[in-house]
């Protein structure tokens, strides 16, 4: 086998030739921002199912408010995963194909309790979404080391959604122990 075949084949991380789509960024920085991009992937798609799990399951005084709040946060988190694959695609990695690799990667963890006190579900939120700005803060110095304004401003644009999202989980959860008996 030739260097140059060598090469080749080390140039993605397990993606088939088909899948390699044309870039000009490096290989080590298509992986790893794949790699990364995948992790706020998977942990997207576990927000979105805790968010919706806690619109289903809501309940009390502010069980409107809440039931909606979380509907619509639950909505825009979806919306980012579409984007964050197809960015991973675009640059020539391979992205998530099963819930089983979701539960792998995912970071955030899941909340299965029969029963979550409505305050404690818009606090988990509100850290959840904390946890991911971060994660994605970290993304986005990593997109800036390799040039990849694509991604960063991509990042840009879900960092504010999140932290929107923990503004309105910090002052819905403030509402309600204030008013608490
Ligand atoms: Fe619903």
């Amino acid at each position: 086998m030739s260097k140059a075949k060598n090469a080749n084949d080390n140039r993605r991380d397990k993606v088939s030739p088909d899948l390699d789509t044309p870039t000009d960024m490096s290989p080590e920085a298509v992986n790893q921002i794949s790699a990364s991009l995948n992790i706020l992937l998977a942990d997207a798609f576990a927000l979105y199912l805790k968010t919706k799990n806690f619109h289903w399951h809501v309940s009390g005084r502010h069980f409107h408010d809440y039931h909606v709040m979380l509907d619509e946060q639950s909505e825009a988190i979806f919306a980012t995963t579409d984007q964050l694959a197809e960015r991973v695609r675009k640059l020539g990695g391979t992205t998530i194909k099963s819930i089983g690799q979701v539960g792998k990667l995912q970071t955030i963890q899941d909340n299965n309790e029969d029963y979550v006190p409505p305050r404690e579900m818009l606090r988990e939120l509100m850290e959840d979404n904390k946890h991911i700005a971060a994660a994605m803060r970290k993304a986005h110095k990593l997109c800036d080391d390799h040039e990849d304004s694509g991604t960063a401003g991509l990042l840009e644009t879900f960092i504010d959604e999140t932290e929107r999202r923990t503004w309105f989980l910090f002052e819905a959860s403030r509402q309600e122990g204030s008013n608490a008996a």
